[in-house]
């Protein structure tokens, strides 16, 4: 069974649903770096107020803050038998990092889930959550600058662990029980 996981994916395509699902389904955490930066930010830490000027704009937080974090959170005991990255590697470079610091414990990325959605259903998700939850960088304008990002930096990624063989592309549409299902048959967690 895979237990080191990338979950890929544009803004809103579901990562943070489907990483909870799939982390009680493997009873591995989910390693979510947006949720780690919120969190930073609510407890208005260094690092917190540092990215959130980055994150308001809809704009990827500095790598050397970043991957700091990632190693940092990889280290914990929780994460020795496995983890669900959700929101990184998010550029080439990270891709790089992160494979550095898996080496270390001679280990490696075992697959990448890559959530496939179209743009207009990305955005109505968004705002509708902006009037559920209120998070700042839901704004229709910081969401569009979010999906811009992602094009531009995070989307090569995918040829990446397409190359290596690593990619495993879920179709992203559909109702939440049926997204988790098509990613459970892709993992081969269910036939
Ligand atoms: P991050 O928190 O990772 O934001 P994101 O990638 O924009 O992703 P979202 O959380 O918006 O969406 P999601 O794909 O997780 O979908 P979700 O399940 O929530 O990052 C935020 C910011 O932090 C970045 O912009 C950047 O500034 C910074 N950052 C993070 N990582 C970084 C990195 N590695 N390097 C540098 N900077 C970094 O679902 C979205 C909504 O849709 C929810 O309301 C949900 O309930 C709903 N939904 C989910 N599934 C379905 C479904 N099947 N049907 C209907 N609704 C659904």
């Amino acid at each position: 069974m895979k237990r080191r996981l990338v979950l890929l994916g544009p803004p809103g395509s579901g990562k943070g649903t489907q990483g909870e699902l799939l982390s009680a389904d493997l009873g591995i955490p989910t390693v979510s770096t947006g949720a780690l930066f919120r969190d930073q930010m609510a407890r208005g830490t260094a690092l917190g107020v540092e990215a959130q000027t980055y994150i308001a704009q809809g704009h990827l937080v500095p790598d050397r803050v970043t991957n700091a974090m990632v190693q940092s959170r990889l280290g914990s005991a929780d994460a020795v038998q496995g983890f669900i990255l959700d929101g990184y590697p998010r550029n080439v470079p990270q891709v790089g990092v992160l494979e550095e610091i898996l080496a270390t414990q001679g280990l490696a990325i075992e697959g990448a889930v890559s959530l496939e959605l179209p743009e207009d259903l990305i955005v109505g998700r968004l705002l509708k959550r902006a009037s559920i939850e209120g998070r700042a960088d839901d704004t229709e304008p910081v969401i569009r600058e979010r999906l811009a990002v992602y094009h531009r930096e995070t989307e090569p990624i995918i040829d990446v662990y397409r190359s290596r063989g690593l990619l495993l592309p879920v179709d992203g549409l559909g109702t939440v029980s049926e997204v988790a299902d098509r990613i459970r048959r892709v993992l081969e967690i269910v036939a």
